[in-house]
């Protein structure tokens, strides 16, 4: 069947709402709930190979970058395994130590990123095992990879990634389970993890309904030249992909900080007119991202929270809430509201959301 735009304005706001679906297709037939573990086929890795990953590096570029670092904090938080995500090109110029004992992965949508293919090839020539977190099936990365994870999203036309960000997002909390499974996750806290992940489509849909809210901050606050994202550690990647977007669709100068790092330089910045997102999570680090924000009111900066409970209210000017799942998984839907900020502030500017000025959907060049 054609992939058609139906009653959606543009593919960015049909693929934010096709993200229930297309997690729910990530999920399917990977569960394994007698285990409490994930069923990754495609891996190709044996429970032994598995046990002596001693460490994962996560390679791709853009929003695949992105979802990779969500995907090293799923890693290290659930399997206990270190890892980091790198710009694929940036890996590939800095003539990285390669170790037998590391999981490459890379990430990508199209699957045909140049600089991801090419960092697969620099891992694959020094002797490291490389497996693909890939969209596309067949593509260049996967067949280069010869094994991983397919994300089953379905075609993603708008250049900018949502659903993709999401599936891949997904495929890593997957990729975790299985990890932490083989090793030191105990069966209930595989139990936990594979609700969280169930629970995940209903929540997305929750958290769509509430569009208009969204959608009125958006209009808003698309008059300022420029917003800071900030979040600490699991709020610290979501900042930067809600800022990514914010670049990409709206134009407006974003940028992401780790919240902890705000009196460092970036305190220099707040002023009336450039507000702070701050996403706040419900983990241990709510009391210390609450003070973020009172720093940034004590400047007469403004503040719309992204977090778990309207008590937000009480410290930030905007609120946008969303549903708890576990902590681990909280990272994936606290992004939802800021790929619709940022669509919404794009639409309110009046620009051509689904092909943004000077980027491409695929880079297939250097
Ligand atoms: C381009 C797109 C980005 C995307 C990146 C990586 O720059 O504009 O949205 O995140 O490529 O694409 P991939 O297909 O490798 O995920």
């Amino acid at each position: 069947m054609a992939y058609e735009l139906g009653q959606h304005p543009h593919w960015m706001h049909k693929e934010i709402h096709e993200q229930p679906a297309a997690v729910e297709r990530a999920l399917t037939g990977r569960i394994d709930d007698r285990f409490a573990t994930a069923h990754l086929g495609g891996l190709g890795l044996s429970p032994r190979e598995t046990r002596e990953i001693r460490r994962v590096v996560i390679l791709g570029c853009g929003s695949a970058y992105l979802a990779g670092r969500l995907g090293a904090q799923l890693v290290e938080e659930v399997a206990r395994i270190p890892a980091v995500a790198e710009p694929a090109a940036e890996f590939r110029y800095r003539n990285p130590v390669i170790e037998p004992d590391t999981l490459y992965v890379a990430v990508s949508q199209s699957g045909e990123t140049y600089d991801t293919l090419a960092a697969v090839q620099e891992v694959q020539r020094k002797g490291g095992r490389v497996v693909g977190v890939v969209g596309k099936v067949g593509s260049a990365i996967a067949r280069e990879c010869g094994s991983g994870i397919y994300l089953h999203a379905g075609p993603e036309v708008s250049v900018t990634s949502t659903k993709t960000y999401t599936a891949t997002a997904v495929a890593f909390a997957l990729l975790a389970l299985h990890l932490g499974r083989v090793r030191d996750l105990s069966p209930a806290d595989g139990r936990r993890l594979i609700a969280g992940l169930r629970a995940l489509p209903g929540q997305i849909t929750e958290i769509l309904a509430s569009e208009e809210r969204i959608r009125d901050v958006a209009a808003r606050w698309a008059s300022y030249p420029g917003m800071l994202y900030v979040g600490r550690v699991r709020g610290a990647v979501v900042a930067s992909e809600g800022a990514l977007k914010l670049k990409e669709v709206a134009y407006l100068h974003a940028e992401a900080y780790p919240a902890s790092e705000l009196k460092h330089g970036p305190l220099a910045l707040i002023s009336p007119d450039r507000p702070v997102v701050a996403v706040i999570p419900d983990d241990e680090l709510r009391d210390k991202n609450l003070g973020t924000v009172a720093e940034v009111k004590a400047r007469d900066g403004q503040v719309l929270a992204v977090g778990h409970d309207l008590e937000l209210k009480a410290s930030a000017d905007e609120v946008l809430v969303v549903p708890r799942n576990e902590r681990e998984l909280d990272p994936i839907l606290l992004g939802i509201p800021l790929q619709l900020l940022a669509y919404h502030a794009a639409v309110t500017l009046g620009h051509d959301v689904d092909r943004p000025r000077n980027l491409a959907k695929s880079v297939t060049v250097e």
